[in-house]
């Protein structure tokens, strides 16, 4: 039932799939305390049933219902209409990055396959995970990293996929490169242990020289996780540091060669 600030909006919705789409032109009811994937549901009860979106919790947790709000990637279940004047047209697309399944559902599956490609944690020889012991400082830099909610925002919006197409192959994405730098700042990470040398993989295999660290991904993040700042710059520079250091550099030429 309408509420006394109830009014109705002009929304815009990409609708469409794979090979053709268009923008829809709807008004719609807005009553207040809304937000914009209210809305998206109420056109799917009155004037789209088949409409598709996709989500989960409503509470800005599961990172399933990521979109594009007038151009900017957000979250529908979080971005509220407050936000916006009863008079503006609101716009709601698919992200960019990603390929259009049907409507505002996009195939994501670029990211698993990047988290693939990504070790695991390499535990530390003769301990038991109670045993572990970290400084306040490594707990709270892990923990950062970790309120990501894999909303893959930030990698829809960093340039170096969304108008490249062909940079996928070689560049793991935002997300993913911190997910890299938090596994390299970890100090009870043994990967060396297994053969694997995560500065060189986050260079060579992942592509963290394509970023320039613009920053756009950390502006689009719902857990406001300083991505840039907190994860790719230090994994830069732990990266160049080692490049450059002539003693992990003999070190690395003896060890190449002796496996020649
Ligand atoms: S800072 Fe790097 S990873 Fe983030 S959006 Fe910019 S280029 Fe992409
Ligand atoms: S780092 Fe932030 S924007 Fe990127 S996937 Fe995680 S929660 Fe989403
Ligand atoms: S529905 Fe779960 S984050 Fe929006």
């Amino acid at each position: 039932m309408s509420t006394s600030t109830s009014y109705e909006a002009k929304f815009r919705v990409w609708r469409g799939d794979a090979d053709s789409g268009e923008l829809r032109d709807f008004t719609i009811e807005v009553n207040e305390g809304e937000v914009v994937l209210d809305i998206i549901h109420r056109l799917q009860a009155t004037q789209a049933p088949d409409l598709a979106v996709r989500w989960n919790c409503k509470a800005g947790k599961c990172g399933s219902c990521s979109a594009e709000i007038n151009g900017r990637p957000r979250l529908m279940c979080m971005t509220r209409m407050s936000l916006f004047a009863p008079e503006d047209t609101i716009t709601v697309t698919p992200l960019r990055t990603f390929p259009v399944i049907r409507d505002l559902v996009t195939d994501v599956e670029f990211n698993y396959r990047k988290a693939r490609e990504i070790p695991a944690f390499v535990p530390p020889a003769g301990l038991a995970p109670g045993e572990y012991r970290m400084r306040q400082e490594d707990v709270g830099r892990s923990q950062e990293f970790r309120k990501c909610i894999e909303c893959f925002l930030c990698q829809d919006v960093c340039h170096v996929v969304r108008d490249h197409e062909e940079n996928k192959q070689a560049f793991a994405g935002p997300r993913f490169l911190m997910r890299m730098a938090e596994l390299d700042m970890h100090p009870l990470d043994e990967a060396s242990r297994e053969g694997l040398d995560r500065q060189r993989a986050v260079q060579e295999e992942h592509g963290l020289g394509f970023c320039n660290i613009t920053k756009c991904c950390t502006e689009v993040c719902p857990e406001s996780i300083k991505i840039t700042d907190n994860a790719l710059i230090p994994m830069k520079e732990r990266a160049v540091d080692r490049k450059y250091d002539p003693l992990v550099w003999l070190g690395s030429k003896i060890r190449r060669r002796r496996s020649d």
